[in-house]
């Protein structure tokens, strides 16, 4: 059979991981024939790398795209560019004739976002979104309990992200910082948190309402760590010994190579200052949400924690379920695993109604983002699919729905106004879920009230099991 042929658009970091698997892991089923970037440093590095691996890629620039379309006939575009073009790419490949693997967030505006719902109708081609967290196996299991009918029907949401001070750090160093480029992190990282909560509820966002500030990474915040004759970037600053947010940009062999030996190219510093005055986007973050299937969200982001992770709970018609999750600490591109599980700190507890609760064993989740990252290349690059009874694989229905309660969320914050999701975005189409327990289901009670468990008799049960441990 003849092999699947890739283009890639945007070799950065994150490509890294596509290229891998085009011309390693999937190797006898797919080949990775085209590149495309605007840096042609970080081009040149990616053209070396491919002939090692016997691939026939040829590299083209930005303004080149069309070109390699024509002339290297890729069946599918993977986009890992700068959020803010996707759209671009993501557009003129399908009308080009071509399927697209994106990145999230899938852009990063509703009028961007229109423009692609509108090709995909018109050109009928293919627009993979690679929600690498759906595949993370404890977040998997947390589906798979929501639709075993566990909790009944899920009534509402309470949902809090931590970014550290390292991870969370890096936003505010790179392009990210700025909402042109990304969104901010109500679009470019909660687009991650949203699809996760739509996909969970297998139901899709209506309304919106946010508030949010930032008040950490701010010069103010700087001054009072006492470091005050700050330079721009890491690289030539005056505080870096006292500093904690310091980058050693050229202390690490892959961020060197990929970004500080590119800088002649387009002039991009990969180690701003996390305090800079050129940062616009947000660090503390407030959502509610209103779900079509009824459910109320509560979601929180903070970007300046002692930790990472999160802590997510469902309450529903027949008990609650809480799942935390800690992550390792790492920098984007450094050469770690990014968001690898800590086993150690991460839980799923069931709260049924009148019984005891019970701990369930975490399925383990290996590699980057919770283990999502292996489980989704196969789902995106091969043309065979497997059964999943999860539906994970996603769509462009599923990216706009994600980016649009940030997309919502940005808009509140900045009016104060609560933001209906279909004045957004027109003929997006509801995305394929996995059936969830019905809302009318009967539920059955404890026969008999000696059956039936007290609170107190519960709580009493819960320190035993402590004590026991
Ligand atoms: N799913 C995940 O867990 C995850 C993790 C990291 C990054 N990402 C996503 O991957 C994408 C890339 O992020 P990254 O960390 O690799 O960033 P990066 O800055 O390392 O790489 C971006 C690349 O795009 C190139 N580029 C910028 N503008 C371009 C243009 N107009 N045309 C062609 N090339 C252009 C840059 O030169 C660079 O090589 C982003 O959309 C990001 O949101 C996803």
């Amino acid at each position: 059979m003849a092999k699947r042929r890739f283009a890639q658009v945007g070799v950065g970091g994150r490509s890294w991981m596509y290229s891998t698997a085009i011309a390693d892991t999937y190797a006898d089923a797919c080949e990775l024939v085209g590149i495309c970037d605007n840096n042609p440093g970080r081009l040149q590095l990616r053209l070396d790398w491919a002939k090692s691996k016997d691939q026939d890629v040829v590299g083209y620039s930005d303004d080149q795209f069309e070109q390699m379309i024509a002339e290297r006939k890729p069946d599918v575009v993977v986009v890992t560019t700068k959020d803010c073009y996707h759209d671009k790419y993501i557009i003129r490949a399908m009308e080009l004739g071509c399927d697209v693997v994106t990145e999230k967030p899938m852009t990063t505006d509703e009028k961007k976002c229109q423009a692609i719902i509108d090709t995909q109708r018109r050109t009928g081609k293919q627009c993979l979104v690679t929600f690498n967290y759906r595949y993370s196996p404890p977040r998997t299991q947390v589906k798979d309990i929501l639709m075993s009918g566990a909790i009944g029907d899920v009534l509402s949401v309470d949902f809090h992200w931590m970014l550290d001070t390292s991870h969370g750090a890096d936003y505010f160093r790179r392009w990210h910082g700025e909402k042109e480029n990304s969104g901010g992190l109500m679009v470019h990282k909660s687009t991650h948190h949203f699809d996760l909560v739509n996909w969970w509820l297998s139901s899709i966002p209506e309304a919106v309402y946010a508030s949010g500030h930032r008040k950490f990474y701010t010069p103010h915040q700087a001054d009072r760590y006492g470091l005050t004759n700050r330079a721009d970037r890491c690289l030539n600053c005056p505080e870096s010994a006292k500093c904690p947010f310091f980058l050693d940009l050229a202390g690490n062999e892959r961020l060197k190579e990929m970004y500080l030996d590119n800088e002649e190219y387009d002039g991009y510093h990969r180690d701003q200052c996390v305090f800079g005055e050129r940062l616009n986007i947000e660090d503390s973050m407030n959502v509610v949400v209103d779900y079509a299937s009824g459910a109320k969200m509560a979601y929180s982001l903070n970007a300046f924690m002692p930790w990472e992770g999160y802590m997510v709970m469902f309450n529903g018609t027949k008990g609650r379920l809480e799942h935390y999750m800690r992550e390792s600490v790492y920098i984007s591109g450094d050469g770690s695993v990014p968001g690898e599980m800590l086993a150690e700190g991460t839980t799923i507890t069931v709260f049924p109604h009148f019984a005891a609760p019970y701990s369930v064993e975490v399925w383990e989740g290996k590699g980057g983002h919770g283990g999502g990252d292996i489980l989704l290349l196969e789902d995106v690059l091969l043309t065979e699919k497997r059964e999943d009874k999860y539906k994970r694989a996603a769509d462009h229905r599923s990216g706009a729905y994600s980016i649009l309660t940030g997309v919502a969320a940005n808009k509140s914050m900045a009016t104060g106004n609560r933001i209906e999701i279909d004045s957004l975005v027109q003929n997006i189409g509801i995305p394929e879920y996995a059936p969830m327990p019905s809302p009318d289901e009967p539920i059955a009670l404890p026969e008999s009230r000696g059956q039936r468990m007290r609170h107190s008799q519960v709580t009493q049960m819960q320190k035993d099991a402590k004590d026991k441990a």
